[in-house]
């Protein structure tokens, strides 16, 4: 077998909504300021009982059933998060256990926003080598736990949610290529400075969140995401125009429209969530691939561009044949 071939996706947002008009409520803000600057009007959040297992769990049963593939047929599982319910065992063990997979590889995948292409390009590899044969692939974030709500600048662009696919191993094409990076230089511009070897007392006592240099992340997402547009292609002998659909990180409008411009892409050739959804960092990809799918938007045998870029800083591409 060649490739590694989507057989199935599938989503899970929380109920819990919070609209632009309900944070500004809490921060100094306006729907209009949100909306212009960044396009999102509402994002979702767990409710205090539901972590980041419990979504993803919806998302990879809907991938499972729309795959028709059951626990015994799964035979890697990869998580996607920065997360996660426990600091170990692995989101991707627990699950794992809340499906009643047993024995195969699982493990946990840790590149912020980009978690999900590189989960994806991760898998791939796993299945062109003949390790795996079916690969459940999900991104899952509880973004909202390491939200300081206080900060206007952070807070209303997260959102949490979770999303899947199945991977399988086909003669079909498939995915065609994956290209992935990191440049650990960029740290300061977007981090959570506390963990478990740095400042664990500091993250017991005060709790740990998101800081981020917004203009100056702004300004290199839409260049490094500029030129992996550019390596995804010539890597595959492509022009631009030839991808049919475009399915960006869901951080910014404003970021998502750049990337679109640069494929001369028609923003109706643009997967956009960003809306309803806000940045769910690892999981905005692949919810907005089951968007776009359930609605039949996306047809078998067409050419879909996933893109992410996130903290480290990481970024990455997958290219492939739906
Ligand atoms: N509501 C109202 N005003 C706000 C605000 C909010 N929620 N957040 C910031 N502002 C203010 C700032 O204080 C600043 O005011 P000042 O000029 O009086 O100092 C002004 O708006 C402009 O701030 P700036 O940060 O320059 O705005 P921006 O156009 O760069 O937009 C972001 C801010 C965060 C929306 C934008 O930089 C962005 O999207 N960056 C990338 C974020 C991202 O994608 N991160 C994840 C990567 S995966």
């Amino acid at each position: 077998m060649k490739y590694s071939r989507i057989t199935g996706t599938g989503s899970y947002l929380p109920e819990k909504v919070l609209t632009n008009h309900d944070l500004e409520k809490i921060v100094d803000t306006s729907d209009r300021w949100i909306v212009e600057r960044t396009g999102i009007r509402k994002r979702h959040v767990a409710a205090d009982d539901q972590t980041t297992c419990d979504l993803a769990e919806y998302a990879a049963r809907r991938a499972m059933q729309a795959a028709g593939v059951s626990a015994g047929d799964i035979d890697l599982v990869i998580v996607a998060t920065t997360t996660p319910d426990q600091v170990f065992p692995s989101t991707a063990c627990l699950l794992q256990q809340r499906l009643d997979i047993h024995g195969c590889c699982a493990f946990d995948i840790q590149a912020v926003c980009t978690g999900f292409v590189y989960a994806m390009g991760i898998a791939d590899k796993f299945i062109r080598t003949g390790s795996a044969r079916c690969a459940l692939v999900v991104g899952a974030e509880t973004l909202s736990r390491i939200v300081d709500w206080s900060d206007r600048s952070t807070c209303v662009l997260f959102g949490d949610g979770a999303g899947a696919v199945v991977l399988q191993a086909s003669d079909e094409p498939g995915i065609l290529s994956s290209h992935l990076h990191a440049d650990g230089s960029y740290e300061s511009l977007l981090r959570v400075p506390v963990g478990v070897s740095q400042g664990y007392d500091r993250l017991k006592e005060e709790g740990a969140y998101i800081e981020m240099k917004g203009n100056e992340v702004f300004k290199m997402a839409v260049n490094t995401l500029g030129r992996i547009v550019d390596e995804t292609l010539e890597a595959n002998g492509l022009e631009k125009g030839d991808v049919d659909w475009l399915i960006p990180h869901q951080a910014n409008i404003r970021i998502i429209n750049a990337t679109a411009k640069k494929l001369k892409m028609p923003t109706d050739r643009v997967v956009i969530t960003v809306a309803e959804h806000g940045n769910t960092s690892a999981a905005s990809v692949p919810l907005a691939l089951d968007t776009a799918v359930r609605d039949r938007r996306i047809r078998r045998g067409e050419l879909l561009l996933m893109e992410a870029f996130g903290g480290g800083f990481t970024w990455g591409s997958v290219l492939l044949r739906y």
